[in-house]
């Protein structure tokens, strides 16, 4: 069983939102969580001129878990620059879905919640044929 400091990873995802490319939108969010091994993994988003190829926190750390070994995401916290909580857009929780399943759990407003309660019902891997 992974434990999870939630304070530290809430510190590592205001601290990979310094990263952020937004000069768009002028929000920087950074994500972070821990993973099934123990380790942590961070992401920020990266905009683009074309702005609806722009990469949320969420997309590029899913990339950097990956990029690290792989394995699952145990619990997962995005926080803005500022540092306020934000919750991963609609699009996000279905990535985050893919590498965390139902029980990774997620930093929200109304506490620490499973991904089930975040993301209901959620499509994945097992409804292909
Ligand atoms: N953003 C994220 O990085 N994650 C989310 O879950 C929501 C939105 C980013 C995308 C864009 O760069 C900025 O926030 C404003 O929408």
């Amino acid at each position: 069983m992974v434990e999870v400091d939630w304070d530290e990873l809430r510190a590592r995802a205001v601290e990979a939102a310094q990263s952020a490319y937004c000069p768009y939108s002028g929000l920087r969010v950074g994500a972070a969580a821990v993973c099934d091994d123990g380790r942590v993994v961070v992401g920020c988003n990266v905009e683009n001129a074309s702005y609806g190829v722009g990469l949320c926190a969420e997309c590029t750390m899913a990339g950097q878990l990956r990029l690290t070994g792989g394995g699952r995401f145990v619990a997962v916290a995005c926080r803005g620059g500022g540092g306020e909580l934000l919750m991963p857009c609609g699009r996000c929780r279905q990535v985050l879905y893919e590498f965390g399943g139902p029980d990774c759990l997620v930093d929200t407003p109304s506490g620490v919640l499973p991904m089930s309660r975040v993301l209901p019902d959620a499509f994945g891997a097992e409804d292909l044929p």
